[in-house]
C-alpha cells in the first residue's frame, strides 16, 4: 500500500510541476513516506527525519522536510513538537491535498502544513482526477519510471483502503481509519488504463481484500471481491492478476473458485496466519482457528494444485508460551509454506494486546524468530529444490548487463545467465536448472 501511495505522491507532484532530482542537496523538497506497522519502523522514521534536518540545515535550509502516511497519521502532535524544522505533515487520507499544501508553503502563505483528519466518508478520488488541471504538458497519469532497468510492465491498483478487523496488535484500523472500497466502475477504468499503455500484470491492493465491497455501497448491485475479479479478467491485454492481502476468515469458497475459472489469475496465495495457536489466534482477534485455516489451505490446494502459499508470523505475542510456539512451529510443518515474513512482536500505540500482560521479553522473541526463520529457510530451499527439472513461464522483470530476472506466476524469482533479445513485459518458458533459498536458476526454453 505504501509504496503505491508513493507513486501517486510522485504522480502528483509531477502533475503539478515538480521534477525528481538525483542528489537530495538538490531537493527543494523531501517527503518521507512512512510505515508504522512495527515499532522498528517507526524508530527508523526518526531517525531519518533527524539525519535529513542536519544535512539540509547545511545544505539548502530552505529545503521543505515532510513527512506523509502512516507515522505522520499517528505521530502528528509528536513530529511538531520534536521537530519544528518538519514543515509538512500529511496523513493517510490527505495525500491528495499535498500539491496545495506544498504551493502554500513556496509561497509564504503558511509556514508549517498539517492534515490528517481521517473521515468515514472518505473516497479515494479516480485516477483521471487526480491528475486534472495539471500545469506541466508530459503525459503525467504514466506510470513513473522507477530504477534503471527496471519493470515497467506491471502494476499496483488499490481497490479498498483501511480496515474494519481490529486485529489487537495492528495498528492499521487506527492509521488509515475504517475499510472503504472504491467503486467497481473507477478500479475498472484504472486497469484498462494500465493495460492500454501495455501493463502486463495487475496486482489488487487492499488491507483485506476479501472484503471488498461489503462495508460499504460502491455499485447498485453489491459486487464481492471474486466478482471484481471476474471484472477484471474480463478487460483484454491482462495476462497476470494478483492480490494482495487477504484475512483467512474472510477467504470464501466463491474467491477459491475463481482459481479454478479465471486463467490469468497467479497461483499464488499470501495468506497471513500469524500463529499456530488458538490460544494465541482468540487473544489476536483473528476470528479463525487453526483448524479453519488449514482448511482454507486444502480448499485453495483442491481449486489450485501447485498453488504457492505465503504467510506472516508474528513471534512473542503477549502470554505466547513454548507450546504456542511449538504449534506455530507444527503449522510450519504442516502447511510447508513456499515463503514467509516473520516479525517480532511489537507494542503499537492504540492497540489492545499493547495493554495486555505476560509481554515476551527480548531475548526469547529472538530466539523464536531465529527458529522460525531457519526452518522456513530450509522449507524454501526444498520446495525451490523441487521444482528443478520443470518448466516455468516467466514475465521479464529485470534486464541488466549480467542477465535477466523474471517471475513466474507463483512469485518465484528466476534469474537467467542469458536472455539475449529478451526486454521487460516478456514472457518466456524457461527451464529451472538450479534452487536457492530466494530464488531460482533458469535457462530459456522458447520465447512464446
Ligand atoms: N508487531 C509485530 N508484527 C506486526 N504485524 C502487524 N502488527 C504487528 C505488531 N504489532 C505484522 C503482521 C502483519 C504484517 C504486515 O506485519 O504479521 O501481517
Ligand atoms: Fe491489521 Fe488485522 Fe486489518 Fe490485517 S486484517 S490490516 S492485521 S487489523
Amino acid at each position: 500500500m505504501n509504496v503505491r501511495d508513493s507513486e501517486v505522491i510522485e504522480q502528483l507532484l509531477r502533475s503539478h510541476g515538480h521534477r525528481p532530482v538525483m542528489n537530495m542537496e538538490d531537493a527543494d523538497l523531501i517527503l518521507l513516506n512512512t510505515c508504522s506497522i512495527r515499532d522498528k519502523a517507526e524508530q527508523k522514521v526518526f531517525s531519518l527525519l533527524g539525519q535529513l534536518r542536519e544535512q539540509t540545515r547545511k545544505t539548502n535550509a530552505d529545503c521543505i522536510l515532510g513527512v506523509a502516511g502512516c507515522v505522520a497519521q499517528q505521530e502528528q502532535e509528536n513530529i511538531c513538537k520534536r521537530m519544528p524544522d518538519v514543515r509538512l505533515v500529511v496523513g493517510t487520507q490527505r495525500f491528495y491535498q499535498l500539491p496545495d499544501m506544498i504551493a502554500r508553503l513556496e509561497s509564504g502563505l503558511s509556514t508549517r502544513e498539517i492534515s490528517c483528519e481521517l473521515a468515514s466518508d472518505f473516497t479515494i478520488p479516480p485516477f483521471q482526477q487526480l491528475f486534472q488541471n495539471s500545469r506541466a504538458t508530459e503525459n503525467t497519469t504514466a506510470p513513473c519510471p522507477a530504477a534503471p532497468g527496471a519493470d515497467l510492465h506491471k502494476q499496483f491498483v488499490t481497490i479498498m483502503q483501511g480496515c474494519n478487523n481490529f486485529c489487537s496488535y495492528c495498528v492499521v484500523p487506527h492509521t488509515r481509519g475504517r475499510e472503504i472500497s472504491r467503486p467497481v466502475a473507477d478500479i475498472l477504468d484504472e486497469v484498462r488504463y494500465y493495460t492500454s499503455m501495455g501493463i502486463r500484470e495487475i496486482t489488487l491492493l487492499g488491507q483485506n481484500v476479501n472484503s471488498y465491497g461489503t462495508t460499504n455501497q460502491v455499485a447498485d448491485q453489491p459486487v464481492d471481491f471474486a466478482d471484481l475479479l471476474y471484472m477484471v479478467a474480463e478487460i483484454p491485454g491482462i495476462n497476470r492478476i494478483r492480490f494482495t492481502s487477504s484475512n483467512p476468515h474472510d477467504l470464501s469458497d466463491k474467491l477459491m473458485q475463481c482459481f479454478k475459472d479465471i486463467q490469468q489469475l497467479c497461483p499464488h496465495f499470501h495468506l497471513p496466519v500469524q500463529s499456530g495457536s488458538n490460544k494465541v489466534l482468540a487473544r489476536m482477534n483473528r476470528k479463525y482457528t487453526r483448524e479453519l485455516y488449514l482448511e482454507k489451505v486444502a480448499g485453495l490446494r483442491q481449486a489450485c494444485p501447485g498453488i504457492a502459499l505465503s504467510t506472516d508470523i508474528i513471534v512473542g505475542f503477549p502470554g505466547e508460551d513454548e507450546q504456542d510456539f511449538a504449534q506455530t512451529m507444527d503449522l510450519l510443518e504442516t502447511v510447508r509454506f513456499h515463503a514467509s515474513f516473520s516479525f517480532k512482536y511489537s507494542d503499537r500505540p492504540h492497540t489492545r494486546s499493547a495493554s495486555f500482560a505476560e509481554k515476551v521479553d527480548e531475548q526469547t522473541k529472538t530466539e523464536r524468530l531465529a527458529i522460525f526463520q531457519k526452518r522456513q529457510d530450509q522449507i524454501s530451499l526444498e520446495r525451490n529444490q523441487e521444482l528443478v527439472g520443470t518448466s516455468k513461464e516467466i514475465m521479464v522483470e529485470q534486464v541488466h548487463e549480467k542477465g535477466v530476472q523474471g517471475r513466474t506466476g507463483s512469485n518465484h524469482i528466476v534469474h537467467l545467465e542469458s536472455g539475449s533479445g529478451l526486454e521487460c513485459g516478456d514472457f518466456a518458458v524457461v527451464t529451472i536448472t538450479r534452487a536457492g533459498m530466494h530464488s531460482l536458476q533458469g535457462r530459456l526454453k522458447t520465447l512464446p
